[in-house]
């Protein structure tokens, strides 16, 4: 796990109070009847569908609502402080898949967790999907917080002592194999304002595209978050400490590094076959303790199956 410190180089500081967090990502949830209209047919929706039903992609994610239905009992067990959720809620951003989104991850429940959401790629699938804003009405409990100007993103939400400072990297892409993102410059100098507007306390960015893969290198064309310089130098200017995000399937924790000076915590897939795993994070002060919890079929359940700790770095 590359950038993972051990918790016995320092001393947590035990007198903070400690915020703790599930983070999961890429659920993918889909439904039976999608609900297709003539003029979907004449979008990448088409070729999407043909990657889902006939090349496999699909039965990569048979088993999503069991195993969110895990996730949710672990939610209720576990009972963290909040939860965040990085994005692809959805396969092809049908109305009906947001409806199962939406129910399965109980987003309308008060008695679970406060949560903060961001879209997917696969969220915004058409331009259609994301002009009508149905992943912010699908999860609008989980976008309260602190915005400028009336607009959707960014936003924030304090967590006891802790930021979730919420970045919408999800573009609709009209090539079929586009998978990239993109932040703006219109959102990232929202951004900029907004940490001008922020008090004290740890903050963490929230977003689906990673800057670097886990191997520091950038994504491929089709899958990079394309202003992804920007994106760096305003979350330094933001005093951004950690950066959580999904898009990747696979989970990995990467220290800081040149040009990004926080760590990137991805936290994989939530649901397909075999990646299918969560994190926790305790957030005390500077000090994260992670650990991820990985789906054991057999016993329709998440059991941990790692941990990590980082030493982040202060708000400047
Ligand atoms: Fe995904
Ligand atoms: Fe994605």
């Amino acid at each position: 796990m590359s950038g993972a410190r051990s918790a016995s180089h320092y001393n947590p500081r035990m007198a903070e109070p400690t915020v703790r967090l599930v983070h999961f990502s890429d659920v993918h949830l889909t439904a039976k009847r999608l609900g297709w209209r003539r003029r979907d047919f004449a979008t990448k929706r088409l070729t999407g569908w043909f990657n889902v039903k006939v090349l496999g992609r699909g039965r990569r994610f048979q088993h999503a609502p069991a195993t969110v239905a895990a996730l949710m009992r672990s939610v209720r067990e576990r009972s963290p402080d909040a939860l965040v959720f990085t994005g692809d809620a959805t396969k092809l951003a049908f109305a009906a898949e947001f409806a199962a989104a939406g129910t399965q991850l109980n987003v309308e429940d008060p008695s679970m967790p406060p949560a903060v959401a961001v879209p997917g790629n696969h969220d915004y699938y058409t331009s259609e999907a994301a002009v009508a804003g149905q992943f912010e009405r699908t999860f609008a409990p989980w976008q309260v917080g602190v915005r400028l100007d009336g607009h959707a993103y960014p936003f924030a939400r304090k967590v006891g002592p802790v930021w979730l400072i919420a970045v919408n990297s999800a573009t609709p892409n009209r090539f079929h194999l586009d998978a990239s993102g993109e932040i703006g410059p219109a959102q990232l100098d929202r951004l900029r304002r907004l940490c001008d507007t922020l008090d004290g306390g740890l903050r963490v960015l929230v977003t689906h595209y990673p800057l670097r893969t886990e191997t520091g290198t950038l994504e491929k064309r089709m899958r990079v978050l394309r202003d992804h310089e920007a994106a760096a130098e305003t979350a330094t200017a933001c005093g951004v400490s950690l950066w959580l995000h999904g898009h990747i399937h696979r989970p990995f924790v990467r220290g800081a590094s040149a040009g990004v000076p926080f760590p990137m915590i991805c936290a994989g897939s939530c649901t397909q076959t075999g990646r299918w795993s969560y994190h926790e994070y305790a957030l005390t002060g500077r000090h994260l303790l992670g650990v991820r919890r990985t789906y054991a079929p057999a016993e329709d359940a998440f059991h941990e199956s790692d941990r990590f700790s980082l030493l982040l770095p202060g708000v400047t």
